[in-house]
């Protein structure tokens, strides 16, 4: 099921050697330091992993949706298709990737690409980063979640054990000393 990593490594060479012939622009240089992190210890028991926990992957088991037609079908010819959802990304990335993809030899017509990009990046999002809830927080969640000097979370922390749980920013306001503009800042990362 899957494919040798010496295949796939040649493969992409092929693909990029017939690259470079049509664009004398490093693209070539790209797609062989790419092709020789496939070697690198970390991808392979990153991949190792990933595999285990998802088995064989199926077209079917994607999510339904326009563009998925295009994408089981692209994005098995090298790899699995397992690989092709592992990463977690928001559009850009996806573009980034895809163009990977075609730069190792994917052969798409535009249409089908703006539809596997759309598919991806609407099924296979940025992961979003957990808001800090204050009522709940450690002091190390506080300072690492809202970049909150030691001082900044201990005083949160003594303000809530003493008062009870913030219900708003202007609670959370009330804490002494605490740099306000800064928890103004980063109201979209609080959670109460
Ligand atoms: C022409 C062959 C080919 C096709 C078609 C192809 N890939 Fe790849 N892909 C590769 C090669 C070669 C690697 C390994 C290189 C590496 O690890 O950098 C790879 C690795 C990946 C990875 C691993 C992480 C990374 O960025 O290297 C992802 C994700 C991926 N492909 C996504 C896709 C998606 C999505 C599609 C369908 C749009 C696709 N691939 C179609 C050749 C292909």
């Amino acid at each position: 099921m899957k494919e040798p990593e010496d295949r796939l490594l040649r493969r992409a060479a092929q693909n990029g050697a017939n690259l470079s012939e049509r664009t004398p622009d490093g693209r070539f240089q790209e797609a062989r330091r790419c092709a020789g992190r496939l070697l690198s210890l970390r991808w392979r028991l990153a991949s190792a992993l990933f595999l285990t926990a998802v088995g064989g992957l199926w077209a079917q088991d994607l999510p339904e949706g326009p563009g998925r037609e295009e994408t089981a079908r692209l994005c098995k010819q090298c790899h699995e298709l397992a690989r092709s959802i592992s990463l977690r990304q928001d559009r850009d990335g996806w573009n980034a990737t895809i163009n990977r993809m075609s730069a190792f030899g994917m052969k798409a017509t535009p249409k089908e690409l703006d539809a596997v990009v759309d598919y991806l990046a609407k099924n296979y999002p940025a992961e979003e980063i957990p808001r800090v809830n204050v009522n709940t927080a450690s002091a190390i969640e506080l300072e690492s979640g809202l970049t909150l000097r030691r001082s900044q979370s201990a005083a949160i922390i003594q303000y809530r054990e003493k008062n009870g749980t913030f219900k708003s920013l202007d609670d959370l306001k009330k804490v002494p000393n605490l740099d306000v503009e800064k928890i103004e800042a980063k109201k979209d990362r609080i959670a109460f």
